[in-house]
């Protein structure tokens, strides 16, 4: 299985996917429950970030599971969703952004597989943190759909689950961030370190916190995702018919062997 789909707010089937079989993933950080089914022939995963019905909030997600799951599966590629607020005029509401960069406020989370002892210790290069092969299909497609799109922008990670105060907001303008969301900067970070490419198609569903002239709730974001499904699904599908077979990005080099996950795969799959 080359290719698995990460689904955020509001994405919670993909729709696009036939045979579809309910699969729990046993791994050395705990179960991960997923969708396996086949799109034009090819087996792929599919992963509710949030649980089939949002029953998991940002802290409480279980990020090692996740993504030690795709890997045991043998996943290469990850396309994800997330929801983001905006704070850069240029991106309005509305707007599919595949950001390139991302300024890290979420804390809660230990974003490595690598913690020392038996494990050792690792420090990898995030320069390039979202594949550039998968956001150019994406990108590109995008435009063909006739889908607004950005290639590139900064995405800042809360803690969540709160939304944030305006000024928190002006400080990530004040740094440089473009979006905000709760959720990417942990799947990325593990994502690299497994070797996975990893990109994620943003939906900006509001004006962040002080810019938006009304108060934030989640039922505006999960509203804008579902009236926006059916793009994201054109946009998934295109990209998944146009991925190279072969990866021709960095993203494999710049992870590292992660060998316990397959020790644990011979010892604890059937
Ligand atoms: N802040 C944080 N996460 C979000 C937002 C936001 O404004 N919109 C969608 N997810």
């Amino acid at each position: 299985m080359r290719i698995a789909i990460i689904g955020g707010t509001g994405v919670y089937d993909p729709r696009i996917l036939s045979n579809v079989r309910e699969e729990t993933i046993d791994t050395p950080y705990g179960d991960a429950g997923l969708r396996i089914g086949e799109y034009r022939g090819e087996e792929i995963a599919f992963l509710a970030r949030h649980g089939f019905g949002h029953t998991v909030p940002p802290h409480m997600i279980n990020y090692k599971a996740n993504i030690a799951a795709l890997k045991m599966l043998g996943v290469e590629r990850v396309i994800a969703t997330s929801a983001v607020g905006s704070l850069n005029p240029d991106m309005p509401p509305g707007m599919f952004v595949f950001f390139d960069q991302f300024i890290d406020f979420a804390k809660s989370e230990v974003r490595t597989f690598f913690d020392g002892g038996e494990h050792g210790v690792v420090h990898l290069d995030y320069g390039e943190p979202y594949c550039p092969e998968i956001r150019g299909v994406l990108y590109e497609k995008a435009r063909k759909l006739g889908i607004e799109a950005i290639n590139g922008g900064c995405y800042v990670c809360t803690d969540g689950p709160r939304f944030e105060t305006p000024a928190e907001i002006k400080m990530f303008e004040t740094l440089g961030g473009d979006l905000v969301g709760m959720t990417s900067v942990p799947e990325t970070v593990l994502a690299r370190e497994a070797q996975l490419c990893y990109s994620s198609i943003a939906m900006i569903t509001n004006w962040a916190a002080g810019i938006s002239p009304t108060p934030l709730t989640h039922q505006e974001v999960v509203d804008i995702m579902e009236a926006n499904g059916e793009k994201l699904r054109s946009l998934i599908m295109a990209t998944i018919e146009d991925l190279p077979q072969e990866r021709g990005c960095g993203c494999a080099a710049a992870g590292v062997d992660i060998p316990w996950l397959d020790e644990y795969k011979k010892t604890h799959w059937r």
